[in-house]
């Protein structure tokens, strides 16, 4: 598994402000989208291209365009949608397809409520949008869901994690598909409520306002 934590200034700058507990539910979602879009620069640099032929206005020459099956975007319900439209802004072409994960409070185990996704993924290069990986079980249930469905490679996108899930990830995923983390940023732990520490507290209350 590659793991790679962005650290561009704008990204930090981004993340203090989304982290602060004054900042309001409206700028909180503008500055989800637009670190999403940031993280979506480095999520797809290996995404698959197919060479083409055009023509400029001046001679026929070749370029690069993403190749055919496109890529598959899915942000966990609810707190990535948050991430989506600053995912599809930069890969407009991408199809989008979405996984609802909840905590069974019985078992512990997170399970898929909602689903709508192409029964067949062979092939297909996904993008797993979820802000904040904390024990990592709704994140391993997705990906495990996507390879099961035929997925080649998956990357999933995080604004913030913590150490504990990033490590749960990585032992889940040894000897598995081809899996990349991209992260805004790795923070220090969880607490014993299951919470980022800074982290930026509940992502879905304050991005749809219920803080
Ligand atoms: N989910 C969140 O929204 N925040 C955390 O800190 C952990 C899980």
């Amino acid at each position: 598994m590659r793991v790679h934590v962005a650290d561009h200034p704008l990204i930090t700058h981004k993340l203090t402000v989304l982290r602060d507990k004054t900042t309001p539910s409206p700028t909180f979602r503008a500055l989800a989208e637009e670190l999403m879009t940031l993280l979506a620069y480095e999520a797809t640099r290996n995404v698959r291209t197919e060479v083409v032929t055009i023509q400029t206005p001046v001679s026929e020459t070749q370029g690069l365009a993403i190749s055919t099956p496109r890529p598959l975007v899915v942000p966990i319900l609810r707190a990535g949608l948050g991430m989506l439209e600053g995912m599809v802004k930069l890969v407009p072409t991408a199809e989008v397809g979405f996984l609802g994960m909840v905590r069974n409070e019985e078992t512990l185990q997170p399970e898929t409520y909602a689903e709508r996704l192409p029964d067949d993924l062979s092939n297909r290069q996904c993008f797993v949008l979820d802000p904040m990986l904390a024990t990592g079980g709704s994140l391993i249930a997705a990906i495990d869901f996507l390879f099961a469905r035929g997925a080649v490679d998956v990357t999933a996108v995080c604004l913030i994690a913590a150490p504990e899930g990033l490590a749960a990830v990585e032992k889940a995923m040894e000897g598995r598909g081809d899996v990349t983390i991209v992260l805004g940023a790795l923070d220090e732990r969880l607490n014993e409520h299951g919470y980022i520490v800074p982290g930026l507290g509940d992502a879905g209350d304050r991005l749809y306002g219920l803080v």
